[in-house]
C-alpha cells in the first residue's frame, strides 16, 4: 500500500499551503520532481512559477511557501529548504523509520496500491502465429506483456490479458494449399508439428513466388475457409489446436501468468460484418478502383487503411476494429494496451486514427507499447535457417549455462536444478526488461548471466545474500525500528532506508509510461546501495544488541523490497543460491 512519505502527501502539503497563502489560482503549477542528489528526496518550482507570474520576489515567495508547508507537515516528513527559488523536500529520519516499518508490516503487498481500482485494463501481449515457432520479438513481447500485466494488477486496476494469437487470414490459405500438395512428413509432423507445418509454409510461399497461379490457389483456398469448407475447417482446426499447445509449452517454460483469454483473431469472424456495417453507416468507407474496402487516412499522412481486398478477403486492419470494439463492450476498458514490436506501429497508428473517425477515444484509450527489436550475436545459438532463432534453443542454452555457474560458485547447492532454471529465466527475462523498450538491443550471454552489474542473476544473488545473512543470524525477536535511536544512524544505513521508501513511485510509474527498465534500474540501485551498506557497516558481529536487531530488520526490509520488484518483472528471487 501506499506509504505516507509519498508524493501524494507532499501535493497535499503543498497544495493546502499555496491555499492558504492565497495562491489557489496557481494550483495547476504544482510540479514534484526528483532532483539529483544531493538536493533532497524531492524539488518543486512552483515558487519560481508563481512568482514570475505575479512578479513577486522568488526567494522570498519560496521561503514564504516554505514555512507554510512545515506549518501543516504534521507528520514530520520533510525538512524542507530554499535553493535558488526552488524548494527542496528532504525526508525526515522519522519518516524513513516509519517507512521501514510499514514495509515490514505489508511485506508482499509494499507497493501495491488501489490508484487503478474500477478501471479495466486490456493487456495484450504474446500474440503468436498459428503454425510458426514463436521468435525472438515474441519472447519481448511476452516478457514485457507479463510485467505490465502484474504492475497493473499491483496498481488495483482489473487488468485482463489476452493473446490475440494469429489464428486467421490468407496466410491459411497458403498452409492449406501446402498440405494439400506438398508431402508433409509424417514423422515430423507427428513429432514436431509446428516445425513441419512451417517448413511446408516456407515451401510453398517459395513456390508462390515462382508461380503466380499458385497465389491464387491458396486465395480460393481461404475463401473456402471462410465460406465453411468442412475440410479446409478440420484442418485449420488441427493447426490452431497444435499451436495452442505450442504456446502454452512455452508459456510454461518461460513462467509468465496464464493469460485470462485467449481470442485469436478468428474469434473475430463473426463481428467483422458488423463493424463493416457500422463503418458504411458513418460513412467512412471508401470503396476503390477494384472493388476493395478502405478507410481514406491520406489527410493524416497515413494512406490507406484497407478492410476488404478486391477478392473480397477480410484484413488483418479489419479483425483489429472488429477486436477493439469488441473489448470496448465487453469490458468497458479505462485503457486497451498492445504490447508489439515496432514494425508494426504505423498499423496501430492507421488503427487508432480510424478508430477515431469511427467515433472511438482510440487516440487516448488505447495505447500501442512498442517493443525495439532484440537480436542475438552471429552465432549465439544454433539458429535455424539464419533468420529466426527459436524460443526453446535460448531457453535451454539459458539453462546449460546457469547450471555450470553455480557449479562453479556453490557446488554445495541442494536444489541445483531448479536455482539453475530461475537464474536462467532471470537473465533472459532481466536482459529484456532493463533495456527501454523502444530501443533496438542486441542480447549476449556474458551480459546477461554475469552475477554483477544490472542483470537478473545479481538482484537474486543480493536477495539470496540477505536471507544467507538471516539465516545464520537466526534472530526471531519482535523489535519495533520506530524505537530506533536516530542518531545512531549510519550514511549507509539512511541511504538504504531512503531508497526503500521510492519503490512503490517508481512502480506507480510504470504503470503510467509502461517502461519497466525504470523498475530495474531502481532494483539495481538499491542492490548497490545494500552492498555499499553491508560491506562497511557490521551487522551479525554488532555487539549492540539494539543495533543488531535494527539492522537486520533493514536487511529483511531490503530484501523483501528486491523480491517485490522482482515478482512484477516476473523474476523468481530464491533464497539460497
Ligand atoms: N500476430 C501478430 C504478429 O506476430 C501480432 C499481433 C498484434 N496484435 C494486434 N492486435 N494486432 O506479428
Amino acid at each position: 500500500m501506499k506509504s505516507e512519505t509519498s508524493k501524494l502527501y507532499l501535493y497535499h502539503l503543498l497544495s493546502v499551503s499555496l491555499s492558504d497563502l492565497k495562491l489557489t489560482p496557481h494550483l495547476e503549477k504544482i510540479d514534484i520532481s526528483v532532483p539529483q542528489s544531493g538536493f533532497g528526496d524531492y524539488s518543486t518550482n512552483s515558487a519560481l512559477v508563481i512568482a514570475k507570474k505575479t512578479k513577486q520576489d522568488p526567494k522570498k515567495l519560496a521561503e514564504k511557501i516554505a514555512g507554510e508547508i512545515a506549518k501543516h507537515d504534521s507528520k514530520k516528513a520533510f525538512e524542507v529548504s530554499v535553493a535558488g527559488g526552488f524548494i527542496n523536500f528532504k525526508l525526515t529520519q522519522g519518516a524513513l523509520l516509519k517507512n521501514l516499518g510499514s514495509i515490514l508490516d505489508q511485506r508482499d503487498l509494499y507497493g501495491c496500491s488501489l490508484d487503478g481500482e474500477g478501471k479495466s485494463v486490456i493487456v495484450e501481449y504474446f500474440a503468436n502465429n498459428v503454425a510458426k515457432p514463436p521468435h525472438v520479438g515474441h519472447l519481448r513481447s511476452a516478457v514485457i506483456g507479463d510485467c505490465l500485466y502484474r504492475v497493473m494488477k499491483s496498481q488495483g486496476y482489473k487488468a485482463i490479458s489476452d493473446t490475440h494469437i494469429g489464428d486467421w487470414g490468407v496466410q491459411f490459405g497458403i498452409l492449406i494449399l501446402a498440405f494439400k500438395t506438398l508431402k508433409p512428413n509424417e514423422e515430423a509432423l507427428d513429432k514436431e508439428p509446428i516445425n513441419e507445418l512451417n517448413r511446408l509454409y516456407v515451401e510453398m510461399s517459395a513456390k508462390i513466388e515462382a508461380e503466380p497461379t499458385l497465389r491464387e490457389q491458396a486465395k480460393m483456398e481461404f475463401k473456402k475457409l471462410e465460406d465453411g469448407d468442412e475440410e479446409n475447417r478440420k484442418l485449420w482446426k488441427w493447426f490452431v489446436d497444435e499451436s495452442l499447445k505450442d504456446f502454452e509449452k512455452y508459456r510454461q517454460a518461460l513462467e509468465i501468468l496464464p493469460f485470462d483469454y485467449n481470442l485469436g483473431e478468428s474469434f473475430y469472424e463473426k463481428h467483422m460484418p458488423e463493424v463493416l456495417a457500422e463503418f458504411q453507416e458513418k460513412k467512412i468507407i471508401t470503396t476503390g478502383e477494384t472493388g476493395e474496402l478502405y478507410i481514406d487516412l491520406e489527410e493524416y499522412a497515413l494512406g490507406r487503411c484497407i478492410l476488404v481486398k478486391s477478392d473480397g478477403a477480410t484484413t488483418y486492419h479489419l479483425r483489429d476494429f472488429a477486436t477493439y470494439i469488441y473489448r470496448k463492450k465487453e469490458f468497458n476498458f479505462a485503457q486497451n494496451i498492445y504490447v508489439v514490436d515496432n514494425r508494426q506501429s504505423h498499423h496501430f497508428k492507421q488503427l487508432f486514427r480510424a478508430l477515431e473517425l469511427a467515433g472511438y477515444p482510440a487516440e487516448s484509450d488505447a495505447r500501442h507499447v512498442d517493443l525495439g527489436f532484440m537480436s542475438l550475436p552471429e552465432g549465439a545459438i544454433s539458429t535455424r535457417k539464419g533468420t529466426t532463432v527459436s524460443l526453446e534453443n535460448l531457453i535451454n542454452e539459458a539453462r546449460r549455462r546457469a547450471i555450470k555457474i553455480i557449479e562453479e560458485k556453490n557446488p554445495e547447492l541442494e536444489n541445483k536444478e531448479a536455482v539453475a532454471k530461475s537464474v536462467a529465466l532471470a537473465a533472459i527475462k532481466y536482459f529484456d526488461l532493463s533495456h527501454n523498450r523502444k530501443t533496438e538491443i542486441v542480447f549476449t550471454w556474458d551480459k546477461a548471466l554475469s552475477f554483477e552489474g544490472n542483470t537478473g542473476p545479481y538482484l537474486q544473488y543480493t536477495h539470496a545474500r540477505i536471507h544467507g545473512i538471516l539465516r545464520k543470524a537466526d534472530s526471531v525477536e519482535v523489535y519495533d525500528v520506530n524505537l530506533m535511536e536516530k542518531e545512531t544512524l549510519k550514511p549507509q544505513e539512511l541511504e538504504v532506508m531512503r531508497k526503500l521508501t521510492q519503490f512503490p513511485e517508481v512502480v506507480e510509474k510504470v504503470a503510467e509510461d509502461f517502461l519497466p527498465n525504470s523498475l530495474c534500474n531502481y532494483l539495481f540501485e538499491l542492490s548497490q546501495a545494500f552492498n555499499a551498506f553491508y560491506q562497511e557497516v557490521p551487522v551479525t558481529q554488532e555487539l549492540d544488541g539494539e543495533i543488531k536487531l535494527f539492522r537486520l530488520k533493514l536487511i529483511t526490509a531490503t530484501a523483501q523490497v528486491i523480491k517485490n520488484g522482482l515478482y512484477l518483472l516476473g523474476i523468481e528471487a530464491p533464497e539460497e543460491m
